[in-house]
């Protein structure tokens, strides 16, 4: 259901992206974000809340602002004018799914599917954290005044509220108090798994700095959860970290711009022992936040080709949710950047396989008649032209 139609309305959506140009309007738009969000999420966050008159009118009047400040933040993107000060291509991309993702909350509500809407609500402040930790760019605040009163939200919510609205140390204590809770390592591990997760992402990509991370982590008790793999992903991760911290500017110099994050994918890869294995995750954010800042350069197309697929690879290997397709997008982009290319087929090879996965249920795979159109489209935009 949603989550295929929110891949599939996302990935067409997604046409020729634009860098966008500096503006003092993308902060103002920004600073509504910051107003709207903490309202809505706390109306949200209530089971039944949707029930109640008075709240579904704020939540429609809240999701009408987020629509139309989406709206305006993707339309940025694509005129070129009033975007943020960053060339990266990934806030046009992540600002289409965002607009996408907010109208399929308003189209919910107005149509009476309220739990639905609720859900998707719920998770939206996932997108700002993920255009926010790409790496350490931009305003970081202490402490911000939200405009709500955010006591009924979990611990995990109002984390996510913080990282959302660029609070990052305030997020941090939040995600600190979960990790180190006995009690939701032992009862809900991958609730557990996915705080230490969001703290990474902060330490490693926002923060660049592994000393927090292990000192959160090395006050859990050895064997702490009731999953056996976690514990031994946990010590891959303590252990990338300490690597990190006695060599900030390893695995290995490099004087390509790719060369960097080629090596710590290399690095990441090392400690993987299945493909869907999760310990190389500090080496991939790493990796990532690496790309983030090649892809804010002018390169050729070539190797900015190169660097979507590198920046999909990564975000497969971390992309824990599996919510946001971004990896596709990114192998999209890598297409179309530069087609007609062993770079290109190569990427096209990854984009088919994540999208089989996605449409691959108990009862088989079910490829819906416009997503065979688009993986064919670009087949051949990828294909290597006869000679
Ligand atoms: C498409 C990407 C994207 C999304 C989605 C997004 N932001 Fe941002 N935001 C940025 C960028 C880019 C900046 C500038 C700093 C940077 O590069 O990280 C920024 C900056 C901000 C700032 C600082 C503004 C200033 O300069 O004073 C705030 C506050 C903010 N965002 C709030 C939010 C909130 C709240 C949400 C979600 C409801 C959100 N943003 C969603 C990309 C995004």
């Amino acid at each position: 259901m949603s989550l295929l139609n929110k891949f599939t309305t996302a990935l067409m959506a997604l046409s020729t992206l634009s860098l966008g140009a500096a503006d003092s309007s993308w902060s103002a738009k920004m600073q509504d974000l910051s107003h709207v969000l903490p309202e809505l999420l706390v109306d949200v966050s209530k089971e039944n809340a949707l029930q109640d008159r008075s709240t579904l009118a704020r939540v429609k009047k809240n999701t009408a602002k987020l629509t139309e400040l989406s709206h305006r933040i993707a339309k940025s993107q694509k005129t070129k004018k009033g975007g943020p000060i960053d060339a990266d291509p990934s806030i046009g991309m992540l600002s289409v799914i965002f607009e996408d993702e907010a109208k399929h909350a308003q189209t919910a509500l107005n149509q009476g599917h309220l739990e639905y809407a609720r859900s998707i609500l719920l998770s939206i402040s996932s997108y700002c954290i993920s255009c926010h930790t790409r790496t350490d760019f931009g305003p970081k605040f202490p402490v911000l005044k939200l405009d709500a009163k955010t006591d009924s939200l979990t611990i995990g919510e109002r984390a996510d509220l913080f990282s959302a609205t660029r609070q990052f140390d305030r997020a941090l204590a939040e995600y600190e108090k979960i990790i180190l809770d006995p009690k939701v390592m032992q009862e809900n591990p991958f609730e557990w798994d996915r705080a230490v997760k969001k703290m990474l992402a902060i330490c490693v990509r926002v923060n660049k700095d592994p000393a927090r991370a292990i000192e959160v982590l090395k006050k859990l008790p050895k064997n702490t959860t009731t999953v056996g793999f976690l514990d031994a992903r946990l010590k891959d991760w303590i252990s990338s970290l300490e690597a990190w911290k006695k060599n900030p500017k390893g695995p290995m110099h490099s004087k390509t711009p790719l060369g960097k994050a080629k090596a710590l994918m290399s690095a990441a890869r090392g400690l993987q022992i299945y493909p869907a294995d999760e310990s190389g995750a500090v080496y991939y954010l790493r990796a990532s936040a690496e790309l983030h800042e090649v892809l804010r350069q002018k390169l050729p197309p070539r190797t900015l080709a190169e660097a979507f697929m590198l920046t999909g690879m990564a975000y497969e290997a971390i992309d824990e949710l599996k919510l946001w397709s971004l990896p596709e997008v990114y192998y999209q982009s890598c297409i179309r950047t530069y087609p007609h290319s062993s770079q290109a087929e190569r990427c096209y090879e990854r984009f088919e396989e994540n999208v089989y996965a996605g449409y691959t249920g108990s009862s088989g795979t079910h490829l819906p008649v416009d997503v065979r159109k688009k993986l064919q489209e670009l087949r051949e935009e990828a294909k290597k032209k006869a000679k």
